[in-house]
């Protein structure tokens, strides 16, 4: 599968501030004056639909699932969102910017830990690659105390294990450009307003924003 036109994704480890930084890109296309930016759909996986709901209960750990069966529901949840009505396929190519916190290298890199390389490749080969992917760096013992302030943990976030999805996501980058994708680290333990300035300059410069005066 190609590279579908329109499309951001926004990876990081867990505590790494993608959501915060989706929220301010959100705050910035809503500012920008009615026709000065493309429409932006703002979005994220596990997604707010029937498998992305259930998916969240097993990562509150209610439920115990095999990282096999996390695998299968994570892809499930991607098919829902990328090719219902609406969906994130429909939207991109109907002219709108979407972004996502999270998509397929996410399963690369968790699942990957817990169920070995080879299952979240296959169920996510048939997935378009995003034109451009963030990946948010940060080392995961900042990230940790990021997480430790919020109410609610979930199953990936234990030290050892953060310090491993660290590790997969930088050994996947490079496989993610050779599937067509621009790639761009961004230094995550930096003042929250620094990495927006970083997200907007790549933001900024995607094919879609060409001629818009955004501010
Ligand atoms: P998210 O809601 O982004 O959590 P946070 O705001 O804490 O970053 O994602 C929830 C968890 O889901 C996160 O620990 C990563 C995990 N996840 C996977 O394991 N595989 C996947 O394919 C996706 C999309 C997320």
């Amino acid at each position: 599968m190609g590279v579908l036109q329109n499309f951001v994704v926004f990876e990081g480890g867990d505590g790494s501030g993608t959501s915060t930084q989706l929220g301010i890109l959100k705050q910035r296309f809503a500012g920008g004056g009615p026709g000065a930016l493309p429409p932006l759909v703002a979005t994220f996986e596990p997604t707010g639909g029937p498998v992305g709901h259930f998916l969240r209960s097993a990562l509150r750990g209610d439920i115990q699932l095999l990282g096999e069966t996390m695998a299968r529901l994570f892809s499930a949840d991607r098919a829902e969102h990328l090719y219902k009505e609406d969906g994130v396929v429909q939207l991109a190519k109907r002219g709108s910017l979407v972004v996502c916190d999270r998509y397929t290298l996410s399963s690369r890199v968790y699942q990957g830990i817990e169920c070995g390389d080879e299952l979240p490749v296959i169920l996510n080969k048939d997935f378009p690659a995003p034109e451009l992917l963030l990946y948010f760096d940060v080392d995961p013992i900042i990230a940790f105390e990021r997480c430790k302030q919020r109410s609610q943990r979930d199953i990936y976030e234990r030290l050892n294990f953060q310090i491993q999805v660290r590790g997969r996501y930088r050994s996947l980058l490079d496989s993610c450009r050779a599937e067509g994708s621009c790639v761009v680290e961004i230094d995550a333990s930096a003042a929250i307003d620094s990495v927006a300035q970083v997200v907007w300059r790549n933001i900024s410069q995607l094919p879609i924003m060409k001629g818009c005066t955004g501010q």
